[in-house]
């Protein structure tokens, strides 16, 4: 077999699969999730659900793929041979191979806003914005099929450029700057929010323990973005694990990446809501809140313009990381299994997904009135399928595949931890996730009907 790629060190692993987990969905995601759901009810069970069900599934989902060593179709079909039974469950491979490039259909388009709005942010747009401006200016992007359309195109081509390129010189490369320089604009936004935004707000909402929100709308989308913001379920980091070298600490990586994505999921949600009560807008203001209501906060403040722009590179950094690990199952499929070259491999599923993005865009404009199913246009088709169930599944699959049918030594091979951590992680991951996994799944029968 070919020479297989690895992360030249902890450190670049770390930063990898941080970069796939911090993305579009801390950033865009979490804030509007607070302040629909909320706010610090929501955020206590969000933390709940990453250490009780994301840190032990991602430490599942990164042994899978170091035992392994191969991409996840051929991967699970190794591990099933290993452990002597169905090779049926290859598939769970292939269904997160294929989930991912769903996922980046939609996500490109949203990477494409982002892009957009640096542009605009420049240009100094958002100067003195009112709040009919500004939504009238994020209504007219939507409207646009040919502005979404070149966006949408220039993310994919940043992001399958970087995939072409590699393990070593294209994703550990890109993530290598973007995550540091991610992390230096998250201390600038901070800064700036704390000295013209109101901080103190910003904590009480999302901190003070208010236990009578809790509710189960909730604790159940909780769970589900918990999935989402880990990136697990798919084989993303599954084939980020199966490039890393035997001799680390799955236990003790997992804890810092599951750590820094929450850290800074919560930071950008204090630095946004600052803004946002300084300013006296609407905490709930959904899915718009960072293309409609933060551009009015910065289009009032001083050095607004300036730090829009780079609010808006920090959330791109964010997603163009995020995308990478999307393709990466499958471009080491096809690598793995064909002697299709990575380059080409990289242009063909890039098209493949293009064309998804460009269905997805105009869902938002001239196809607006096709619905897929339950009333759903293409955008939300996507979305729903992909966050709601597919990842979920993938990662209740994956739970009960290491914790009922692999053997307990070849695990406890890859996670080399002390009996009382073991039995810990044995707890959550065949007992505590699959049964909120399960609960999640039984609302959402119930919601349906
Ligand atoms: N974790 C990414 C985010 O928060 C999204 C993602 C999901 C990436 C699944 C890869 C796999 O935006």
């Amino acid at each position: 077999m070919a020479h297989r790629s690895a992360w030249k060190n902890r450190w670049t692993f770390m930063l990898a699969t941080a970069g796939s987990a911090i993305g579009l969905g801390n950033i865009w995601k979490l804030p509007y999730m607070i302040g629909v759901n909320g706010g610090s009810a929501f955020v206590l069970v969000f933390i709940a659900c990453i250490f009780f069900v994301g840190i032990p599934l991602m430490m599942t989902e990164i042994l899978l793929g170091r035992r392994a060593q191969k991409n996840p179709l051929d991967g699970m079909a190794t591990l099933a041979n290993e452990a002597k039974t169905s090779l049926h469950w290859k598939w769970l491979g292939g269904m997160g191979m294929v989930t991912g490039l769903l996922i980046l259909g939609f996500y490109s388009v949203i990477g494409g806003w982002v892009l957009s709005y640096i542009i605009e942010a420049a240009r100094g747009v958002f100067t003195n914005v009112t709040g009919a401006q500004s939504t009238a200016n994020f209504d007219a992007l939507l409207a646009s099929p040919l502005t979404l359309l070149c966006w949408h195109t220039v993310f994919m081509v940043m992001t399958m450029g970087v995939v072409a390129r590699g393990v070593n010189s294209g994703l550990e490369k890109a993530n290598n700057i973007l995550i540091p320089a991610l992390f230096a604009i998250l201390l600038v936004l901070l800064g700036y929010s704390m000295s013209v935004g109101d901080m103190a707000a910003a904590y009480q909402f999302m901190f003070s323990l208010d236990f009578s929100k809790i509710t189960p709308v909730a604790v159940l989308s909780a769970l589900g973005h918990a999935f989402f913001s880990l990136s697990l379920g798919m084989g993303a980091v599954m084939v980020y694990g199966s490039y890393l070298k035997r001799d680390i600490s799955i236990a003790r990586t997992t804890v810092y990446i599951a750590l820094a994505d929450t850290m800074l999921g919560l930071l950008v949600g204090l630095a946004i809501y600052a803004l946002v009560f300084a300013n006296h807008l609407e905490p709930s203001a959904g899915p718009g809140l960072i293309f409609q209501s933060l551009p009015i906060a910065f289009g009032h403040m001083p050095w607004g313009n300036l730090i829009g722009t780079l609010f808006f590179m920090l959330v791109a950094f964010a997603a163009w990381t995020s995308a990478i690990s999307l393709v990466e199952p499958a471009i080491a499929w096809i690598t793995e299994n064909t002697k299709i070259k990575r380059a080409s491999a990289t242009v063909g599923l890039g098209i493949m997904v293009w064309l998804l993005g460009v269905a997805v865009l105009l869902s938002f404009n001239e196809w607006k009135g096709v619905k897929i199913v339950f009333g759903l246009s293409i955008f939300e088709t996507l979305d729903k399928l992909t966050s709601t169930i597919l990842l979920p599944l993938g990662g209740l699959l994956m739970a009960i595949f290491a914790g009922y049918w692999m053997k307990k030594d070849h695990v406890q091979d890859e996670l080399n931890l002390n009996d009382a951590h073991f039995k810990w992680w044995r707890t959550l991951n065949n007992i505590v996730a699959p049964i909120a996994i399960l609960a999640v799944f039984l609302y959402l029968f119930e919601v349906i009907k």
